[in-house]
């Protein structure tokens, strides 16, 4: 198996993926329920954004809400009475490792997700629960590990509603579909090659999945990727588009649609994407699927991650590595004279 394979592969195995992952996330020790003000998900790329998911999922159904940080400093709010939940596949993110300590010394109710590394080495040691996951995928090809279990933890320390049904439906509609919607990706793989990808979300619900469309494009295509809301974008980029005009040449919008999409914002899409017509070269409008939030957002999720490994395929690059990040990755080890630590302390 080639890497193409590989990845096409680990996006095809999702659902079994996030049934697995349930079955971790049911068994892991966590400690007792307490009541929350606010849970706050640190993370970074492909582990960052399981905490976006929960986010955009819960924000309709949970009165505790959900913020993400992708940053090595935690905001002021983030107290005792916050839930903090580190995610990092590898467990060696400097950023989120920092967040980390930040947050224990704010006395937050702590987890930590990881399939092992610094991350689960401090957690054990300060006696923080942690959720071990399979290790061995790139981070993003792991969403269900990672994001699964973190949904799980939320629903057990009772900061949202069960979720078992919804997952299992979210599992067998991607079980179900997964071929018809590779089929339906290739096409649109194609109206992206040599574009400039511009992803619109259309409600709460879906702005992290446009999210997960730029950061699949960005990693497993190797290509640049523009995202924006609506209708947050009929007060501003809707002016910007067709400027410059290089771009107006190269841009293919991808509007993601969803039945929690308000009619106005629909009616909005229509008339923006008419006012704006000689800013774009064509649009690919999509639905989700399902009856639950998650699988209608894990639907979008899918697909996208599909036509990410179809467009690396058409570009004849390899999905699989990252050399950039890696790169980056070694530099920074290399240079650790700025210790963040250090820094925080000096400005509190
Ligand atoms: O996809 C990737 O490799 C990155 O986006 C990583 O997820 C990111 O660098 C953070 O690493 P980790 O997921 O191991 O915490």
């Amino acid at each position: 198996m080639n890497n193409q394979e590989r990845m096409l592969d680990l996006i095809l195995g999702l659902p079994e993926q996030m049934a697995e992952a349930a079955v971790i996330a049911r068994m892991a020790r966590l400690g007792r329920r307490r009541r929350f003000d606010k849970v706050v998900v640190a993370g970074m790329g492909g582990s960052g954004i399981s905490g976006d998911v929960a986010r955009c999922l819960l924000s309709d159904v949970s009165p505790v809400p959900v913020f993400s940080c992708r940053d090595y400093t935690v905001p002021v709010a983030v107290t005792e009475r916050t839930l903090f939940v580190a995610i990092s596949y590898s467990g060696n993110t400097e950023e989120t490792l920092t967040a980390f300590r930040q947050a224990m010394r704010r006395k937050c109710r702590m987890l930590a997700i990881t399939s092992g590394g610094k991350l689960e080495r401090a957690a054990n040691r300060a006696g923080v629960p942690v959720i071990v996951v399979p290790g061995g995928l790139p981070p993003r090809a792991a969403l269900g590990y990672l994001f699964v279990p973190l949904l799980v933890s939320l629903e057990r320390l009772g900061v949202c509603r069960s979720h078992k049904r919804d997952l299992t439906e979210a599992v067998g509609l991607m079980a179900e579909h997964r071929k018809k919607w590779y089929n339906k990706a290739k096409p649109i793989a194609r109206a992206l090659l040599d574009q400039l990808p511009v992803v619109y979300s259309t409600s709460r619900l879906l702005d992290v999945v446009a999210e997960r469309w730029r950061c699949q494009l960005n990693e497993n295509a190797k290509v640049m990727c523009h995202t924006n809301v609506f209708p947050e974008h009929n007060h501003n980029e809707i002016v910007g588009m067709g400027a410059p005009e290089f771009l107006a040449e190269r841009m293919v919008v991808v509007a993601l649609l969803d039945r929690a999409t308000h009619p106005r914002t629909r009616l909005r899409l229509r008339h923006a994407l008419d006012v704006t017509q000689d800013g774009y070269v064509r649009v690919v409008r999509l639905e989700s699927e399902g009856r639950s939030a998650l699988a209608r957002l894990f639907s979008l999720v899918m697909l996208g991650d599909l036509v990410s490994v179809e467009l690396a395929r058409l570009r004849g690059v390899d999905p699989m590595p990252v050399a950039r990040i890696a790169e980056l990755k070694r530099r920074m080890a290399r240079r650790r004279g700025v210790r963040p630590d250090a820094r925080i302390r000096r400005v509190r």
